[in-house]
C-alpha cells in the first residue's frame, strides 16, 4: 500500500472491451467517481476500444445511459476527456491506429498509460502480443512519468497449466512491475480491513491460531443467477472457478496469512502466497464427502419465481456445472494445522452476503447452565456424552458485504438467582460509524494502478497456488460421473454441505 509517487500529467486509460458490461457498469463509473474526487490530481483520459464502429459522441451516450444517477454530474464534467477508437486489439493495423490516437492526446507518448484488458480470457495472450509488437508496452522500471501498465481481468487461466502459460507469456512481453492481475474483492474496504483488524489490534493476534480457533468459515452467498446473458460464460466456468478459486481464496489468504514485515506489495504478497501454498484440498479419499457441488433447481427469490440452472439461457441441457460449492480443507502451517477451513459459495441463495466467521474453542469445563436438580455425576456424564452442551463458542464475524460489520458473540449472565449464561454480542457497523458509503472496489484499484501500487493485485504464483487447489477438486469431480446435487433456488444449498461440520460445533452462517 505504498504509492510510488504522484503523477504530473494526465494518464491515458485504454479500456479494451469498452462496450462490455464490466466497462460500462463498473470501470467507467469508478473512474467518474475518482474524477469527482479529483484523484489523481493530474487527471486522466479514457480511451474506449471495441470492434463496433461508432463515434466518440455515440460511445459517451452509451456510457451515460449506464451511469448510476449519483455519478451523472461527475460524468458530465469529465465526458469530454473520453474518446472512442474502433478496433480489434488482435489486428496490428487497429493497434497502430490506437497508438496514433494516444499520441495525439495531451501528454502524447510522454505520459503514463494503463491498458485494461476487459476482454474474453482467450484473447489476453494475443492482445499482449499485439500491444508489445506495436511498442506500446516499453517501459523503464521506476519511470514515474512514462509508465506502461496492464490490468488483466479474471479468470486468469482456467487451470494451473493455463495460468502458468499465461504468466510465461506475459513475462515474454512485460516486466512483473507492469502487470496488475486484478481481483476486485481486494478493492473492497472491508476486505482490506481484514489486515488492519488483525495486525493493528493486538488483542486478537494471540488468539488467531490452532490453539484457540476451532474453525473458520467463509461464505459468499448470492441471490443472482444467470442474469445479463451470463449463462454461457458461467456454464464453462462454474462456482469453483468463478468465485472460490479467486475471490474466496484471496479473502482466506488475508484471514490466515502471517504478519507481513511492512505493507509494501512484496511483503504482503509473499505472506499470501505462503499460506495459499500450504492450503490443502480434501484428500482423494475424502473428496466425495468434503467437497460438495450442487446446482439450483427452479424456486423463488424474494417471492419471484426463477428458473432452475439447467433452464437458464446459455446453459447446456446436459451440463454438469455447479452453481454451488462447499469444501472443507486445511492449512498445513504451524499456526493452522488441524483447523477446519470451511468455504461455501452459491448462486440463487436466499440472501446476498459475504462473511468470514472465526469460531473460537469453548472453555474446557462447563461451569454454567447446569439444569436444576441434576446431580454432580449426572451433570458430568451428560457433558461427557454430549447430551448436554450449552456452551456456545465465541464467534468473530467479519461481514464484508452488503452489511459492513464486525460482530463478536459471547455469553453474559442472565439476571437472576442461578448462574445461567445467555448469548450476547458486540457489533461495529461501518456506516453507523463513518456515515459514508465505502468507495466501489474498482475505484480504489484503478487509482492504485495509476499510482503504481501493486499491493492489492495478485502475483503470478498466488494465482498458480489457487489453481492447484481448484484443480484437485475439478479432477475429482471429473472422475465422478454422478450429476451435481440439487437445491431449490432460494434455499441454502444441499443438506450434504451441513455434514462438513462433522466433529465441530455449529453450522453454516445465515448471514
Ligand atoms: C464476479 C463473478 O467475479 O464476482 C460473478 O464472476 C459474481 O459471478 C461477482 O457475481 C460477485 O461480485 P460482488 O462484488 O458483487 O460480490
Amino acid at each position: 500500500m505504498l504509492r510510488s509517487g504522484t503523477l504530473n500529467s494526465p494518464a491515458h486509460i485504454v479500456i479494451f472491451g469498452a462496450a462490455g458490461d464490466l466497462a460500462l457498469r463498473k470501470l467507467i463509473p469508478a473512474l467518474a467517481s475518482l474524477a469527482a474526487k479529483n484523484q489523481p490530481a493530474s487527471g486522466f483520459h479514457i480511451i474506449g476500444m471495441s470492434r463496433t464502429e461508432k463515434t466518440s459522441e455515440a460511445y459517451r451516450a452509451e456510457v451515460r445511459a449506464a451511469m448510476p444517477p449519483e455519478l451523472l454530474e461527475a460524468w458530465t464534467k469529465m465526458e469530454a476527456s473520453v474518446t472512442y477508437c474502433r478496433g480489434d486489439v488482435n489486428v496490428a493495423a487497429d493497434v497502430k491506429r490506437l497508438s496514433e490516437h494516444l499520441d495525439a492526446l495531451p501528454g502524447g507518448d510522454q505520459t503514463g498509460r494503463l491498458f485494461y484488458l476487459s476482454l474474453k480470457p482467450a484473447l489476453f495472450a494475443d492482445a499482449i502480443t499485439r500491444l508489445s509488437e506495436a511498442g506500446l508496452l516499453e517501459a523503464i522500471e521506476g519511470d514515474e512519468k512514462r509508465w506502461r501498465r496492464v490490468v488483466i481481468e479474471k479468470p486468469f487461466g482456467h487451470d494451473l497449466k493455463s495460468a502458468v502459460e499465461l504468466n510465461q507469456h506475459l513475462h515474454r512481453h512485460l516486466r512483473e512491475f507492469q502487470i496488475y492481475r486484478i481481483d476486485h474483492y481486494l478493492g473492497k474496504e472491508t476486505v482490506q480491513n481484514i489486515l488492519g483488524f488483525r495486525f493493528h489490534n493486538a488483542i486478537f493476534e494471540p488468539l488467531w491460531n490452532r490453539q484457540h480457533v476451532e474453525l473458520i468459515q467463509i461464505t459468499v452467498a448470492e441471490e443472482l443467477g444467470m442474469e445479463r446473458g451470463r449463462g454461457e460464460y458461467y456454464d464453462e466456468t462454474g462456482a469453483l472457478a468463478d468465485m472460490l478459486q479467486n475471490h474466496m481464496l484471496q479473502v482466506l489468504s488475508l484471514v490466515t496469512m502471517e504478519p507481513p514485515s511492512s505493507l509494501d506489495a512484496k511483503s504482503v504478497r509473499a505472506q499470501k502466497v505462503a499460506v495459499l501454498e500450504a492450503l490443502h484440498p480434501p484428500s482423494r479419499k475424502l473428496m466425495a464427502r468434503e467437497a460438495v457441488r450442487a446446482r439450483y433447481t427452479a424456486g423463488t427469490i424474494k417471492g419471484q419465481p426463477v428458473p432452475g440452472y439447467l433452464q437458464e439461457e446459455g446453459v447446456a441441457a446436459n451440463s454438469s456445472t455447479e452453481s454451488y460449492v462447499a469444501v472443507r480443507c486445511e492449512i498445513d502451517t504451524w499456526r493452522w494445522a488441524g483447523v477446519p477451513i470451511l468455504l461455501r459459495h452459491g448462486k440463487r441463495m436466499p440472501q446476498r452476503f459475504t462473511e468470514v466467521q472465526v469460531q473460537f474453542r469453548t472453555p474446557p469445563i462447563q461451569l454454567f447452565n447446569r439444569p436444576d436438580g441434576i446431580s454432580d455425576d449426572d451433570f458430568r456424564e451428560k457433558l461427557r456424552s454430549g447430551d448436554l452442551c450449552q456452551t456456545r463458542p465465541n464467534v468473530l464475524s467479519l461481514s464484508l458485504q452488503p452489511r459492513e460489520r464486525i460482530g463478536l458473540s459471547f455469553g453474559v449472565k442472565r439476571p437472576g438467582p442461578s448462574m445461567v449464561m445467555a448469548p450476547a454480542s458486540l457489533t461495529f457497523d461501518y456506516q453507523d460509524t463513518f456515515k459514508s458509503q465505502s468507495p466501489a472496489a474498482y475505484e480504489r484499484l484503478l487509482l492504485d494502478v495509476m499510482l503504481g501500487d501493486a499491493t492489492l493485485f495478485l502475483r503470478g504464483d498466488e494465482i498458480e497456488a489457487s489453481w492447484s487447489f481448484a484443480d484437485a477438486l475439478h479432477a475429482a469431480w471429473k472422475e465422478d460421473t454422478t450429476p451435481p446435487r440439487e437445491y431449490a433456488a432460494g434455499t441454502w444449498g444441499p443438506p450434504e454441505a451441513d455434514e462438513l461440520f462433522h466433529g465441530c460445533e455449529g453450522g453454516w452462517s445465515r448471514g
